[in-house]
């Protein structure tokens, strides 16, 4: 990493990204102190266009018995609060429940293929910036900076190599051959439309809708995947911390 961003990493590091961090380095998560968790449902776009063997995945994946989505691709996805905030839960009078996110609460979702050595290629980052009634994320996709390396650069259209960071090119190791991967990325500036779509919002008076986690969200029943994989998240924050993610009690939304 050169001295320059060195020096401007250090001068952010640990505190708030008011503005998206130019470089970072893809093992953010775990040198942050960020908690995985595993999404369910698993919904995510991985590309807008994604072709196997210069096949469309879809009519790929339909084609093939052998092969399915998370043979080709895999994820993880990690969240980090402040030390000393907390996530506080609200319930209507249904019994439905809400969320208020912490300012300077990130969640990172990381993209891979099964190439062999596993890498990952892409890494999207959100951010909580500012407090109801104005609360706003920050949505940042970040891309490798050449196809071995762990430092990963902000990937924006304004940049004067969009187009090329657009399209990532992987060889997955399969019999009889490998499968050789194509794809064009997620363009950055669908992140929060798509958010929006599927995030909770403006349940609390005057609150503005924004988007913010669509995936990281109450589960609204005890049983199911996502209410036992949100569970073993909280046991481990609470392993981890010495207290939960969650404020106090849950409050009825006034
Ligand atoms: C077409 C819809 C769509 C687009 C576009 C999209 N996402 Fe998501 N994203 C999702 C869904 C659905 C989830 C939750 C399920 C999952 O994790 O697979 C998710 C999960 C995430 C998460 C984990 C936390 C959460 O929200 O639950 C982050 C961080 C994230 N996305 C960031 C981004 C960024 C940054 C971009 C733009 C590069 C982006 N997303 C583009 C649909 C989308």
């Amino acid at each position: 990493m050169p001295i320059v961003w060195v020096v401007f990493f250090n001068l952010i590091y640990g505190v708030s990204y008011a503005q998206a961090p130019p470089f970072i380095s893809a093992d953010l998560p775990e040198k942050e102190g960020f908690m995985r968790y595993e999404a369910f449902p698993k919904a995510a776009p991985f590309g807008d266009e994604i072709w196997v063997n210069e096949v469309p995945l879809k009519e790929f994946l339909k084609e093939t018995t052998s092969m399915k989505f998370w043979d080709i691709f895999d994820e993880d996805s990690w969240v980090y609060l402040s030390s000393g905030s907390c996530i506080q839960r609200y319930k209507n009078a249904r019994g439905y429940e809400y969320w208020k996110y912490p300012k300077g609460m990130r969640l990172v979702h990381r993209l891979y293929a099964r190439t062999s050595p596993q890498r990952p290629f892409e890494l999207r980052l959100i951010e909580k910036l500012g407090e109801e009634p104005d609360a706003r994320w920050l949505f940042a996709s970040y891309v490798p900076v050449n196809s071995s390396s762990m430092e990963f650069k902000r990937f924006e259209p304004s940049q004067a190599d969009f187009k090329n960071l657009r399209e990532a090119a992987f060889e997955i190791p399969a019999l009889p051959k490998p499968l050789q991967i194509r794809l064009k990325r997620v363009h950055p500036h669908t992140c929060q439309t798509c958010h929006d779509m599927r995030s909770q919002s403006n349940f609390l008076k005057g609150t503005k809708r924004v988007a913010g986690p669509c995936g990281f969200i109450p589960s609204q029943s005890s049983s199911g995947k996502w209410a036992e994989s949100l569970q073993k998240w909280v046991e481990e924050y609470k392993n981890g911390h010495g207290s939960g993610p969650f404020c106090g009690e849950v409050l009825n939304i006034p």
